[in-house]
């Protein structure tokens, strides 16, 4: 099978698992465990900020981050396609109890005006804007890269009117492949900021939330009371640590991988993606055009071996990662192209 699904399927590297056996195991919510900690202090790093909590998933980093910058009954102004809003089951409301309010962007970035727009004090007929939330890279439009100047005058605004700004960096690292730059250049334009080592990274498990020692004491706070408290997680940790060190350059290659992907396909038909919307390891694919719907695709390409998940009602998602090849992706383009022509 080949299988661009997600790049949650990589499994951990030789030097991963020879990590893991190695680790410490302290408990991380007693004394500690310097393995976890180590962990956490080089997500610090990477992303310029103060200090870190190792969380069990994107998603639990994005809701403990809520959790900790935002009182309930606040509204938290973010793009439609986020997420966030759209595949976290809603925890921003059911959860953290806040009011959200999607912003139209294009490619992921929030339309400016709309934004200004949007943002308002607390007065007694609103509780007010609590926070803005950007993702980078952009996971609904196709693994799209918010534009520094971008992030930067999103995070101007929300300064100038007092609110605090999450970053849903899960595939932060791609983004700054991807724009030639540091990831801690991204998220100098946010207050807290998290990413997965679970993704392209390809660590089994986990993602680090970073930001200021105040927000992440409240978040690790947070963590525990929706039950995130992993206790020797040291094994996890270790993993993630090889994961940035050693995974990160090599993502350049999921990246050429997926525009190759986006440019076999457009042979086939012009109208399934633009190549140039490609930045990252994300190919959003329109199959319209057809008249079968996504699921419809995603169950005949896997009778030939290929699988690939529906990302809309028309629309397919294949991501490309460590174990996806030159010619797995040629060989995937071919197995499209039949499809095609037969319908
Ligand atoms: C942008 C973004 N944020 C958060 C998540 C959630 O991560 P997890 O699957 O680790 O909960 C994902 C997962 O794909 C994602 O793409």
């Amino acid at each position: 099978m080949i299988d661009l699904r997600s790049d949650t399927v990589t499994r951990p590297t030789e030097a991963m698992l020879e990590s893991m056996r190695e680790a410490t195991f302290g408990d991380d919510s007693r004394d500690g465990d310097a393995t976890v900690q180590k962990l956490e202090a080089l997500a610090a790093e990477r992303t310029g900020k103060e200090t870190g909590a190792f969380m069990p998933s994107g998603t639990m980093a994005n809701l403990v981050a809520m959790l900790a910058h935002a009182n309930r009954g606040g509204e938290v102004l973010l793009e439609d396609g986020s997420h966030t809003l759209n595949a976290e089951l809603g925890g921003i409301a059911g959860v953290a109890g806040l009011f959200y309010r999607g912003i139209h962007g294009k490619r992921g970035a929030m339309d400016p005006d709309a934004l200004r727009e949007a943002i308002r004090p607390v007065t007694r007929y609103h509780m007010g804007t609590a926070l803005v939330w950007m993702e980078n890279t952009h996971n609904r439009s196709g693994g799209a890269v918010l534009p520094l100047a971008h992030m930067q005058a999103v995070y101007g605004l929300a300064r100038e009117k007092g609110v605090p700004v999450h970053l849903d960096g899960a595939r932060i690292f791609n983004a700054a492949i991807s724009l030639g730059c540091a990831a801690s250049e991204i998220s100098q334009y946010s207050d807290s900021v998290c990413f997965c080592v679970s993704k392209g990274l390809s660590a089994p498990v986990g993602s680090v939330l970073c930001g200021g020692a105040a927000f992440i004491e409240r978040a690790r706070a947070y963590r525990r009371m929706v039950g995130g408290n992993m206790r020797q997680a040291g094994p996890l940790a270790a993993a993630g640590i090889v994961a940035l060190e050693t995974m990160v350059d090599r993502l350049v290659e999921d990246h050429q991988t997926a525009k190759r992907l986006a440019e076999g396909l457009t042979r086939t038909d012009a109208s399934l993606c633009d190549p140039k919307d490609v930045e990252t390891n994300l190919v959003r694919v329109d199959v319209r055009k057809s008249g079968r719907r996504a699921a419809q695709w995603s169950a005949d390409l896997k009778s030939k071996g290929v699988l690939v998940a529906p990302a809309d009602l028309y629309a397919l998602r294949f991501v490309t990662h460590r174990h996806i090849s030159a010619p797995d992706v040629d060989a995937a383009v071919g197995a499209f192209a039949e499809l095609w022509k037969k319908s």
